[in-house]
């Protein structure tokens, strides 16, 4: 696994992108010590979805372009128009550092 950062440079309930490898993957912090790792930019268009707004009820992002959810467990979009689902990655917070396991 990758050590991407402390836990403490993403806020909870929010989200950062990080370039992994040359790819862009966005990490979003649901609680204190739960991550999720998924590619930041939207299966839709060019959206950052690093910047879209989290739920942490359902545990899914809005792409902030157009709307579409995506799951942050499955990649998957629960909503149109993106229809494709956005790579996840395996994550986890371990002393105070979030890893994502990555193989480019
Ligand atoms: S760019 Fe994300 S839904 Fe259109």
């Amino acid at each position: 696994m990758i050590d991407v950062c402390d836990v403490n440079e993403v806020p909870v309930g929010g989200g950062r992108a990080f370039t992994i490898a040359g790819r862009r993957i966005a990490v979003f912090r649901v609680a204190e010590g739960e991550v999720y790792a998924i590619d930041d930019r939207c299966s839709h268009d060019e959206a950052s979805l690093s910047e879209g707004d989290v739920d942490l009820d359902e545990l899914c992002v809005e792409c902030p372009m157009h709307g579409s959810l995506f799951d942050l467990r499955t990649g998957k979009p629960r909503t149109l128009p993106a229809f494709t689902p956005v790579a996840t990655y395996r994550s986890e917070v371990r002393d105070g550092r979030i890893f994502v396991e990555f193989s480019a």
